[in-house]
């Protein structure tokens, strides 16, 4: 058994500590106090059962060995270890009376993976009201495709209540035109891009550029439209360089900082926390067209996927952008969450959205 002694020294760091770091992350003193009381409650009630559960006090002796919430950059490896739980048979219905297959009709759900790095990161789904907290007072601008706007569905799900999402989502449907919207209670600026194309993504970062205004939160991702109308991954990997050559022009490099203020004279920018919203994965037999299954198959999404990697765009190859992984969240959820093969369930974009939350987190509070 752990000594209870090493134990109570641990459940006293935890309460004294992960206070302070959520106050890093601009939580307000109330959510603080609520966090510190909480995680007290658990924690005595964790110490008086710890002895009736050798389970538990195994799986807290290999905890306290790495060293919890040591390096939190680390945790941004972990973001995407989701497990699903969705229902094999159809809620409410038996087979036979549904002779359609309708997504909808299966309960589903998802959490973070139970594994010791990823209970020692600590993330978490944010409610309304914190995920409101975070946001506060910035910009954010998703531009992209289909899943993009998705992406935006779900965002506004989280931060707006179900009856102001009633009314935004008429103009938000509307197909393959911008969406422009200032929610005034939690002053955020959101801004859809309708960009089916990466060099419709270039447009926007020049005109971004030309503005010298930046968001605070960038949110890009294009690359079905391409695969099926021009099916040249070659092709892909040039536009992608374009964008990284374009981002790079207006991210102050921390180093080259002060040259780059004092040179151009300019205000300091602060560059933006930016994701690149990877493609689903296509279930080619259920892909609604003759044409999208034959060319959107598993050859050319490979070489698609081969492209992005190379193009040094994302933090795993070095680059500025942290992959928001929607193929992984779709290959997990699995066939039962999309009714064309390309398009998912909006359990999905949930998910992605709390990835991308918790990486703001993480990373708002290495900023500090
Ligand atoms: C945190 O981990 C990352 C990758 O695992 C490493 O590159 C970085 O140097 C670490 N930072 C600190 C402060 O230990
Ligand atoms: C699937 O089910 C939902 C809710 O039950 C319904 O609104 C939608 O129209 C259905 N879709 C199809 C294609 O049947
Ligand atoms: C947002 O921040 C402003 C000031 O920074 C504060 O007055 C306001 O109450 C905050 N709103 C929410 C919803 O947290
Ligand atoms: C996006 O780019 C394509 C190809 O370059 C172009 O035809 C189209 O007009 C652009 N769309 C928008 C919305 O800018």
């Amino acid at each position: 058994m752990v000594g209870a002694v090493q134990f109570g020294v641990l459940a006293a760091c935890v309460v004294l500590f992960v206070p302070m770091i959520l106050a890093g992350w601009h939580l307000s003193r109330n959510k603080m106090l609520f966090f510190s009381g909480a995680l007290f409650i658990t924690l005595a009630v964790g110490v008086h059962l710890t002895p009736y559960f050798p389970s538990i006090t195994n799986l807290l002796s290999s905890l306290s060995s790495t060293v919890v919430l040591d390096n939190r950059s680390s945790c941004l490896s972990f973001l995407h270890e989701i497990i699903w739980d969705v229902k094999v048979e159809p809620i409410n219905k038996g087979l036979d009376e549904m002779p359609n297959f309708n997504t909808s009709d299966y309960e589903k759900s998802w959490s973070w993976a139970k594994s010791i790095p990823v209970n020692a990161c600590g993330f978490q789904k944010l409610g309304r009201s914190d995920a409101c907290d975070l946001l506060n007072g910035s910009w954010i601008v998703v531009a992209g495709d289909s899943q993009a706007r998705l992406v935006v569905v779900s965002l506004l799900n989280l931060v707006l209540d179900p009856v102001e999402m009633e009314s935004v989502s008429g103009d938000l449907f509307k197909r393959h035109s911008d969406y422009n919207t200032v929610i005034d209670e939690i002053g955020v600026k959101l801004d859809f891009i309708w960009a089916p194309y990466v060099t419709n993504l270039t447009d926007f970062l020049v005109e971004l550029k030309h503005n010298r205004h930046y968001p605070d939160v960038l949110v890009m991702g294009s690359g079905l439209w391409h695969m099926l109308h021009v099916t040249d991954s070659s092709d892909y990997g040039v536009s992608l360089g374009s964008v990284k050559q374009s981002l790079l022009s207006f991210i102050p490099v921390s180093s080259e900082y002060d040259t780059v203020e004092s040179v151009s004279g300019s205000f300091p920018v602060r560059s933006p926390h930016m994701f690149w919203l990877g493609m689903p994965m296509l279930i080619n037999s259920m892909l609604n067209t003759e044409e999208k299954r034959e060319k959107m198959n598993f050859v050319i999404q490979d070489s698609y996927d081969q492209k992005l990697h190379e193009s040094k765009l994302l933090r795993q190859s070095g680059g500025p952008m942290v992959l928001l992984d929607v193929k992984s969240l779709s290959r997990n959820c699995g066939s039962r969450c999309t009714m064309d093969g390309m398009h998912y369930d909006p359990a999905v974009y949930e998910a992605a959205i709390h990835v991308m939350l918790n990486a703001l987190l993480i990373e708002s509070q290495q900023r500090l």
